[in-house]
C-alpha cells in the first residue's frame, strides 16, 4: 500500500522545504520532487504543512490517584492525542508498594495493550526501592523501558527520600537509563498544607499557595546536584517557574547532563485561575504560577534551557457525579468534586494531550514566540532523541515510521470540551481561538484522523521497545 503526500511544505526540527513524501506500508520511503509512483493513493497537501507525528513523553492514562482514576483510558486518551497531532506517548507505570517492577509493568500492559490506538511506551516510576527492585532496574533497559521516574513530592503516597533517589540515579546511569524527577519538596508542601488547613483555609487557590515556587526550585537544585554526584543523566518533568529553570541552567553550565520539559498549561495560567469558582479545574502539581514565569518558560524553550514540551495529561471530570457521553456510551468517574470541601482532596491533574500542538501552533508559533521548526523539535524530535525512539519516530526521514501529520494552517476552530476527544467534561482552553489544525494524521501509514473522522481502533497501537543511552541534548 502506497500513499503519496504531494505538494506539501515539510517541516522538521532543522528545515522547512517543499517536497512530496511517499509512504509505503508503514514507512516513509522517499522524499523528493514530482514523485510519480505507480499505484499510490495521492493526497494533495498544497498550502499545507507536513509534520512528524507528535510525541508526548508525559502522560497518566487511567492513573489511580486521590481515590479515583484519571478519566482517560489508553483508548480515549490516545484517540484524543491523535486528533491533536500526537501519534506516540510515553506513560508512567507506577510501582505499587511491595510490588516488583515487572508486576507493575504487567499491570500497565493489561490496561493498555488491547486498548491502544496509537504507539506508546512506558517509563517506570519507582515508589518502593527494595534490594530486589535495585536488581530489576538494569533488566528493564534490555526490555525497552529505558527511563525511571522518582517523585520528591506527594508525601506518604509516591514520595521517595534522597537516599532512594540517589541510589536509583546511580543504578540507572550504570544501565544507560535516564532518570526523571518530579521536583517539589514534598516535606515542605506537607507542612504548608497542614498549616493552611489548621487556619481553616479550604479554597482551591490554597493548592497553589501551599506549593510555592521555592519548593520546586529547591527540589530541582537538589535533584541536579544529586545527579551530578551520581554521574547520571537527569530529566526534570513539568518545570513551571523561572527559579526552577535557573537551577537546570546552573547544572548545564557546569557540564551536567541535565534536561527538562515544561507542559503546555504552564505557559498560560496563573494562581488567579484557581481563584475562579471552578478553580479546581486548574489544580495540578506543581501548580500554575505567574505571568513572569510564563515569559521565563517561553525564553527557556527558545534558548534550549528546556528541551521538550509535554502535557502531563492526567484528566479528571470537573463534576464526576454527572455522566458524560463518550462514543455514545455514558461515562462517569469521581473527579474534582472530591475536593469541593477542601483543596487538599482535589485530584491533582489536568487534561491536555489533544490541546498541546494546536495551542502551541497558534499561541507559540502564531504569536512569534517560537519558530515552527522549534515547535517540531520540542514536541517531536527532541522527545524521540532523549527517550530512545529516534530516528524511528520524531522526524520526517526515509526509513522512519510514517507517523505524519498534514497540518492546515488556515483552518480556525474554537477550543472546548464539546468538540474535544479527551474524556472529560471541561477544557482548560475553553473558548480560545485556534488557527491551524491537524487535518490528517497517519500512524505508521494508516490514516487515523481524517478531518473529523476517526478511523482508529482499540488494538491498532503498538507498545514501543525503546533504546537505552538516549541523547543528552
Ligand atoms: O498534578 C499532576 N501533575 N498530576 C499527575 C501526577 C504528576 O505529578 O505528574
Ligand atoms: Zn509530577
Ligand atoms: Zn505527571
Amino acid at each position: 500500500m502506497k500513499t503519496l503526500i504531494k505538494n506539501g511544505t515539510l517541516v522538521t526540527a532543522a528545515e522547512t522545504f517543499p517536497a512530496d513524501l511517499l509512504i509505503e506500508d508503514n514507512k516513509i520511503v522517499l522524499l523528493g520532487h514530482e514523485l510519480r509512483p505507480e499505484g499510490a493513493r495521492v493526497v494533495d497537501a498544497s498550502g499545507k504543512y507536513v509534520l512528524p507525528g507528535g510525541i508526548d513523553v508525559h502522560t497518566h492514562m487511567e492513573l489511580p490517584f486521590f481515590g479515583t482514576f484519571a478519566s482517560d483510558d489508553f483508548y480515549s486518551g490516545q484517540k484524543a492525542a491523535a486528533f491533536g497531532g500526537t501519534t506516540t506517548h510515553i506513560d508512567f507505570v507506577i510501582q505499587g508498594k511491595g510490588e516488583s517492577l515487572h508486576q507493575a509493568m504487567e499491570n500497565w500492559h493489561k490496561k493498555s495493550d488491547a486498548r491502544a490506538a496509537i504507539d506508546y511506551g512506558f517509563h517506570l516510576a519507582i515508589t518502593d526501592l527494595t534490594p530486589a527492585v535495585m536488581d530489576e532496574i538494569p533488566t528493564l533497559a534490555g526490555e525497552g523501558i529505558t527511563s525511571l521516574k522518582l517523585f520528591l513530592a506527594y508525601k506518604g503516597v509516591l514520595q521517595v527520600d534522597d537516599t532512594t533517589f540517589f541510589k536509583a540515579l546511580m543504578k540507572a546511569a550504570e544501565a544507560g537509563m535516564l532518570t526523571m524527577v518530579h521536583a517539589e519538596n514534598g516535606d515542605v508542601i506537607d507542612t504548608l498544607i497542614k498549616a493552611a488547613l489548621a487556619k481553616g483555609h479550604r479554597a482551591a487557590e490554597w493548592h497553589a499557595l501551599t506549593h510555592p515556587a521555592w519548593a520546586e526550585a529547591e527540589a530541582t537544585m537538589r535533584a541536579v546536584a544529586l545527579a551530578g554526584m551520581a554521574g547520571a543523566p537527569l530529566y526534570v518533568v513539568h518545570v513551571t517557574n523561572a527559579m526552577a529553570v535557573d537551577q537546570i541552567t546552573y547544572g548545564r553550565a557546569r557540564g551536567l547532563s541535565v534536561m527538562g520539559e515544561t507542559c503546555t498549561q504552564y505557559f498560560f495560567f496563573t494562581v488567579d485561575n484557581l481563584r475562579q469558582p471552578d478553580g479546581s479545574k486548574w489544580v495540578c502539581s506543581p501548580p500554575m504560577r505567574t505571568a513572569a514565569d510564563h515569559a521565563a518558560l517561553w525564553e527557556a524553550v527558545r534558548s534550549n534551557a528546556l528541551q521538550a514540551v509535554s502535557t502531563d495529561h492526567c484528566p479528571f471530570l470537573f463534576d464526576g457525579t454527572k455522566p458524560i457521553e463518550y462514543e455514545g456510551q455514558p461515562f462517569v468517574m469521581p473527579g474534582k468534586e472530591l475536593g469541593s470541601d477542601s483543596f487538599d482532596k482535589i485530584p491533582n491533574g489536568v487534561p491536555g494531550i489533544e490541546d498541546r500542538m494546536p495551542i502551541l501552533w497558534t499561541y507559540g508559533v502564531g504569536q512569534g514566540r517560537i519558530s515552527l521548526n522549534r515547535l517540531v523539535e520540542l514536541c517531536c524530535t527532541n522527545p524521540a532523541k532523549i527517550f530512545g525512539l529516534y530516528p524511528r519516530k520524531g522526524t520526517l526521514a526515509v526509513g522512519a515510521d510514517a507517523d505524519v501529520v498534514i497540518w492546515n494552517p488556515n483552518t480556525t476552530r474554537v477550543m472546548g470540551a464539546r468538540t474535544s476527544h479527551q474524556r472529560t467534561d471541561y477544557n482548560l482552553y475553553e473558548g480560545w481561538e485556534i488557527r491551524g489544525v491537524p487535518e490528517q494524521v497517519y500512524l505508521r501509514g494508516n490514516l487515523l484522523v481524517d478531518g473529523d473522522t476517526w478511523n482508529g481502533e482499540p488494538g491498532g497501537g503498538s507498545w514501543l521497545k525503546r533504546a537505552a543511552h538516549g541523547a543528552v541534548l
